[in-house]
């Protein structure tokens, strides 16, 4: 007879023995399972928020899956796909680039949980986890697979990773950092906590909505498959920093406002300019902004309350930041355009830019002169006016370029000199995440520090392309040939 969950569920999910062939300590390792400074017993007191047998847990994936199969098969048959805004193509195209591998990077992270995880109870979870982000990869490269014939750029979907890609080498960075390089228990607060609990909203949230009104249901309903399993897995990081705030707070608070800061660069990249600028104006539903305060604002409030910890010291700027990170990072994307693998849409036809103004005092005042002479250039047919000539620094934590992090057009210089050699930062926070654990980052070096170091030849904007592996069938250009600039009147 098959004994109910509950019957056996207590007794599996601790099941644990003490080692005596091994040295518990070389079994694990506190720089793998990140437990220095916390006794062995407190992790008995780690509850997993969920419980969820093996035999549930496949038909509910195989649930899942037949869903996501059905819509996109159907959809495939109706051809909808030629009918998608074009900008909203290029935002879809920047996701599965951006994000594909990195959650190809989230199964090694749950096969550390599987492993390394400090109690039995964790390590139970993390072969889910394992099993999900198995099944978000392999969603993404189906999805782009599908698109392939329709335009090479869904070639990035598994590409990207594998390039120079500035962009990726960013996203890349992060979680090289927070996903391969961390012991169980950052990445429990970095990954799990932070940026599947927060700022995976933004993204399979926001961007699932935004998809579905802009008519793309395959690639909306693909995001809300995938966040049904991140809000699961992601509460891993809760128990966690439960057991950490007893023994390490100190630690704790470091290591979420570190995260936290990155990931908010890191969003403002991958989904500010995808919201506010690319999706189509009339299916726009919350700006960039007003998400980033309803989701993830009050919800690390609320985390960091409900824990004890404090909000991080940067707080005020994080804010300011909200106003004017992510349109200066979009100007930026942009305006090097050829160093892309979608088509950005500028985004700033007159009705757009009172959409942008509405939803940003400070828009015009802080962007709007740019973009003046960016349209008063391409009317004058000035079109080398308009694309890059120099490369700009890039922030040594971020790998973002300097300039416009929390205020449009800041030239302060922030920066630390560790070891002989002068690091530079986007912002006073990054330099203070560099500080935290200086050694961390000092051995990367940025895209223009390797252009600097002669590893790319020719040194010029043809051989970065290619440096890149940027070829001329997907590198970007102008998503609407700048018919937008030609609204205006000719000034
Ligand atoms: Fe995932
Ligand atoms: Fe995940």
């Amino acid at each position: 007879m098959l004994l109910n969950r509950d019957d056996w569920y207590e007794t599996s999910r601790d099941l644990d023995w003490t080692l005596s062939y091994v040295d518990p300590a070389e079994a694990f390792p506190t720089s793998w399972s990140g437990t220095d400074g916390v006794p062995a017993e407190a992790w008995q007191k780690w509850e997993e928020p969920f419980r969820v047998s093996y035999r549930d847990y496949v038909r509910i994936q195989h649930e899942k899956e037949a869903g996501v199969k059905a819509v996109s098969s159907a959809l495939g048959r109706a051809g909808l796909f030629e009918k998608l805004d074009p900008a909203h193509v290029a935002a879809s195209q920047l996701h599965m680039g951006g994000t594909c591998m990195v959650e190809h990077m989230a199964v090694t992270m749950q096969s550390r949980f599987c492993r390394f995880a400090p109690t039995p109870k964790w390590r139970n979870l993390g072969v889910f986890g394992m099993l999900d982000e198995t099944r978000h990869a392999q969603l993404d490269m189906r999805f782009g697979h599908e698109l392939l014939k329709a335009d090479p750029r869904f070639d990035w979907t598994l590409k990207a990773f594998h390039t120079n890609e500035w962009g990726i080498v960013a996203v890349k960075a992060l979680f090289d950092d927070i996903m391969l390089n961390a012991d169980c228990v950052e990445a429990a607060l970095a990954t799990s906590l932070t940026v599947e609990h927060g700022f995976t909203n933004v993204q399979f949230v926001a961007l699932a909505s935004d998809a579905m009104a802009a008519g793309d249901i395959n690639w909306s309903n693909l995001l809300s498959s995938i966040q049904t399993d991140e809000a699961r897995h992601a509460q891993q990081g809760f128990p966690t920093l439960e057991v950490l705030m007893e023994h390490d707070p100190a630690r704790a608070q470091t290591a979420l406002d570190v995260a936290f800061w990155r990931s908010t660069r890191l969003f403002q990249t991958l989904t500010g300019p995808a919201m506010d600028y690319y999706t189509p104006l009339e299916k726009r539903k919350l700006s960039f902004k007003e998400f980033m305060l309803e989701w993830i604002v009050n919800h690390h409030e609320r985390i960091l309350e409900d824990y004890g910890l404090k909000k991080p010291w940067y707080w005020d700027e994080f804010m300011r930041s909200l106003e004017t990170g992510h349109h200066s990072m979009h100007l930026g994307m942009w305006w090097f355009r050829p160093t892309l693998f979608w088509k950005p849409n500028a985004g700033v036809s007159p009705d757009e830019r009172a959409w942008l103004r509405e939803k940003y005092p400070t828009w015009e005042a802080d962007f709007g002169g740019i973009w003046d002479q960016i349209i008063a250039n391409v009317q004058a047919g000035d079109m080398a006016a308009t694309l890059p000539e120099t490369l700009p620094v890039l922030c040594a934590v971020t790998n973002l370029p300097l300039g416009g992090a929390c205020a449009p057009h800041e030239v302060m210089d922030h920066k630390t000199v560790y070891n002989g050699r002068t690091y530079r930062f986007d912002s006073n926070i990054s330099k203070w995440c560099f500080d935290q654990d200086p050694a961390r980052y000092a051995g990367h070096n940025t895209v223009v520090d390797r252009f600097l170091l002669g590893e790319i030849q020719p040194m010029d904007l043809g051989g970065a392309l290619a440096w890149m592996g940027l070829t001329p069938d997907v590198m970007g250009d102008d998503v609407y040939s700048y018919a937008w600039a030609k609204e205006y009147a000719q000034a």
